[in-house]
């Protein structure tokens, strides 16, 4: 089976048809038009690479830093919601094989396994994605959580405090678990796997919210969960006064304009995440991709700027390095991986991606990752733009 699959493409076809409808449209949708969701994948597309000859190729290394750690390439696995939804126990299965790649993995507020439970189960730190809720008490209880766990990061995620409608996701009557309804009975049957792998697990709801919210057991309804929870007068000061309470490193999520890029430089965080939630939030913004070189000109020097969205292959990766990111996150790369082999699936992503930069950083002239920079980039000739 994994002789047949050479690109993160086929590792998605492969995942729609094991993961339930439900899950796999949630995954793949962004939000009304899906024309940032488009964007995303499409302008990398039409960025070209300068290829280069006769030089010594040997010796390579990916290896590199992301917010001062060690990473074996500069790529982490992006915080994703219900990704114990994909494959049971989705959270350690990812974790684990991040581990064993060695690059970060983000646990996501809404994941299923909780952040004890994926702490359990490994052996290395790992990162904590964390929404900002009405309910500071818990937000307070979550950052205490997660120092407990021993986390090495929090990415504080800016871009999601109302939600982007995602059509299919309320066509579907989105729920983890799922409600039992005809159309989701005849569904799952054509997904024995999965449902094997659902049955032999406890974990099937928010790990890190029921039970933990005074009066949440059950949240069937994510969006109206979110509509009720989420807090919509999230400010700047707040992000200041999470950074005083977590007290570690931390990464602001979700920065799209240079202006904002500014404000978040001046928190003292870390990193900053150029991101638009994968074309999951405002419908009609730019790509990450094209959002990235204004805000690499004009924070670059006083934060480290990664980003995400879109990335699909080593080749997008490098392309990020080159307009300036000190690093990347993958979500749908990983989950499609996820939901088409589990952990195993997840580690043969991470080894698509590490090939594919590998091959492109030679094939462009390079030997180290921290040496690529704008020069690898082709201009297109005036006939062709
Ligand atoms: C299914 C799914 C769930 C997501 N859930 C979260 C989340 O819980 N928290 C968060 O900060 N971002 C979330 N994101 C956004 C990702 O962290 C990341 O920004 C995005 O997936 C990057 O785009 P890509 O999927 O094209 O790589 C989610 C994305 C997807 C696809």
């Amino acid at each position: 089976m994994t002789k047949t699959i050479t690109m993160i493409e086929d590792l998605r076809i492969l995942a729609k048809a094991r993961v339930p409808r439900m899950f796999y449209d949630y995954m793949e949708s962004g939000s009304y038009t899906e024309g940032t969701f488009r964007a995303n994948t499409d302008d990398f597309a039409r960025i070209k690479l300068r290829q280069r000859v006769a030089v010594d190729m040997t010796n390579r290394t990916l290896a590199s830093t992301m917010v001062g750690l060690p990473v074996s390439m500069p790529v982490a696995i992006a915080p994703t919601g219900l990704t114990g939804m994909q494959h049971a126990d989705g959270e350690i299965l990812a974790a684990r094989a991040a581990a064993k790649a060695g690059i970060p993995f983000t646990l996501s507020t809404m994941s299923i396994c909780s952040i004890e439970d994926v702490a359990k189960n490994m052996d290395r730190p790992f990162w904590f994605q964390l929404y900002v809720m009405r309910d500071r008490d818990f937000i307070n209880r979550l950052i205490d959580r997660a120092k407990a766990a021993e986390c090495s990061a929090l990415v504080l995620t800016l871009d999601l405090q109302i939600l982007g409608q995602r059509h299919k996701d309320i066509k579907n009557g989105l729920s983890a678990p799922p409600k039992p309804t005809v159309a989701n009975m005849i569904n799952l049957m054509t997904k024995p796997r999965w449902c094997l792998g659902m049955l032999g697990t406890r974990r099937r709801y928010f790990g890190n919210i029921v039970g933990h919210v005074t009066g949440v057991m059950d949240m069937r309804s994510l969006s109206s969960w979110i509509a009720d929870q989420f807090d919509p007068r999230l400010s700047w000061d707040d992000v200041k006064r999470i950074r005083d309470r977590w007290g570690g490193k931390l990464i602001l999520k979700g920065i799209l304009d240079p202006e904002d890029a500014r404000r978040a430089a001046e928190t003292g965080a870390e990193a900053l995440i150029v991101s638009n939630h994968g074309g999951r939030q405002l419908d009609g913004a730019l790509s990450s991709i094209v959002s990235l070189p204004s805000i690499v000109s004009a924070v670059g020097d006083k934060i480290e700027v990664l980003m995400d969205g879109g990335i699909r292959s080593g080749q997008d990766v490098i392309k990020a390095l080159a307009y300036g990111a000190h690093g990347v996150f993958i979500g749908r790369s990983f989950l499609y991986g996820l939901g088409a082999m589990g952990e195993q699936g997840v580690t043969l992503a991470l080894d698509i991606i590490r090939k594919e930069l590998d091959t492109t950083m030679a094939l462009c002239g390079l030997r180290d990752v921290r040496d690529v920079d704008r020069t690898i980039i082709a201009r297109t000739p005036e006939p062709f733009n």
